[in-house]
């Protein structure tokens, strides 16, 4: 049974938890409308995303710390980390949309090895509790969401908790403005 608290969800206990989320699930969800089709009608995109994720997360030389997925939506990022960096080391991934997370979970818990590493948060990049030390960070199709302002809020946040050669990846694939 998944190990539930607070809008975060760890299908595996691990000894290494990140702080529970103490957030409010998301009133305004933007994706409310086409969540159910976000899966299908970005899978071609993922084509091409999915070998120059594993090349940018190829040269991720951190070895410790939680790699975070900000805005995972239905997981396609998630797992193309657990391919790419096949150890057991821990994936937090954030999603405020409840329909997106839905599939996320789904997504999630049909793969053992996703299961074990992928703890699933309903939090918001800007205030959901970050773990101390982040071994890379992902932000795929979703910086465009954030102001400018929050995008400064969000690196000073992420910036002390980068372990020594961990990465932050990004893409400015629609959309790219708030
Ligand atoms: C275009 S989707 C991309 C989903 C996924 N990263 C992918 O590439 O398949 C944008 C995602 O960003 C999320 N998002 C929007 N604002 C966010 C915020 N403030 N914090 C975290 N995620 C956010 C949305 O809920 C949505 O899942």
């Amino acid at each position: 049974m998944p190990r539930a608290g607070s809008g975060r969800v760890q299908f595996t206990p691990r000894t290494d938890p990140p702080p529970l989320s103490t957030e409010e699930p998301m009133m305004n969800d933007p994706y409310e409308r086409s969540a159910e089709y976000i899966d299908i009608m970005i899978a071609d995109a993922w084509d091409a995303f999915d070998p120059s994720l594993a090349e940018a997360l190829g040269g991720v030389d951190a070895v410790e710390g939680t790699i975070v997925d900000l805005g995972a939506g239905s997981g396609r990022g998630v797992r193309a980390v657990c391919a790419a960096l096949p150890d057991d080391s821990p994936v937090l991934a954030v999603e405020p949309s409840p329909a997106l997370r839905a599939v996320l979970l789904a997504r999630v818990h049909e793969d053992a090895r996703l299961r074990r590493r992928v703890t699933v948060d309903s939090g918001d990049a800007l205030n959901t509790p970050l773990p101390d030390r982040i071994r890379a960070l992902l932000a795929m199709n979703m910086i465009g969401h954030l102001p400018p302002g929050q995008r400064q809020e969000l690196w000073a946040r992420v910036a002390p908790r980068l372990a020594p050669g961990g990465r932050v990846i990004l893409n400015l694939a629609p959309p790219t403005a708030p």
